[in-house]
């Protein structure tokens, strides 16, 4: 019998055109192991503030509703995300805390793997731990290794065509989505 498909979809924490983390995040399926599939989630760029007076009134805006579905249809998820201000972007955190509200809560037992990107020659830290810390409260389940932090984008990544030209990123993204695939297959921690 074939192994079965892990349906893993990836959030990407930057908004810009010209992301170094999208460009991390397109990439991903062709790192990925056999029977991975790796899908973008729905975008979260035209959620509204959070205001639970929305939620109270007209319900549930539909781009969360879609995002949510996403998120609990899958196996896993992905955030590739920068860090703002030594923390979560903050669309990126408005997007957790709308889709944190919602019956049947989308990330409980949700299985998690982060990885950042950044001009800078460091940085992304604290946006994981931060990150980490949300998805504890949402009983989530966060694999701890491989850590994902790239530097230097500039130099790691072609902007032309969106490719990482550095072959050791290229190894530990590799390495990492080999780890969550056997995560989510065994999310004790066991890898
Ligand atoms: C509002 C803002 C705050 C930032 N704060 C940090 C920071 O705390 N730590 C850091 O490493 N980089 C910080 N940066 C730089 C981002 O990591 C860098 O611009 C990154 O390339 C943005 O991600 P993107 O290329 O995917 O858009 C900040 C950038 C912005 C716009």
């Amino acid at each position: 019998m074939p192994n079965k498909i892990l349906n893993v979809a990836s959030i990407c924490g930057s908004l810009r055109k010209g992301s170094y983390n999208r460009m991390v995040m397109n990439t991903l399926q062709g790192y990925a192991p056999e029977g991975m599939r790796i899908i973008e989630a729905p975008s979260f760029a035209d959620f509204p503030l959070y205001n639970a007076d929305i939620q109270n009134s007209a319900g549930f805006p539909a781009p969360v509703r879609a995002l949510a579905d996403v998120i609990r249809a899958t196996d896993g998820v992905i955030f590739v995300s920068p860090e703002y201000n030594y923390s979560i972007p903050g669309g990126l955190k408005n997007a957790i805390d709308w889709v944190s509200r919602l019956p049947n809560q989308p990330f409980a037992n949700k299985l998690i793997a982060i990885q950042s990107a950044t001009g800078g020659a460091l940085g992304g830290g604290r946006m994981q731990y931060d990150l980490r810390r949300c998805m504890i409260f949402l009983d989530a389940l966060t694999m701890n290794k491989p850590e994902i932090f790239i530097g230097n984008c500039s130099q790691r990544i072609d902007e032309k065509t969106g490719q990482i030209k550095d072959e050791q990123t290229i190894g530990l993204i590799k390495q990492q989505l080999a780890a969550f695939a056997k995560f989510i297959a065994q999310p004790s921690g066991k890898i």
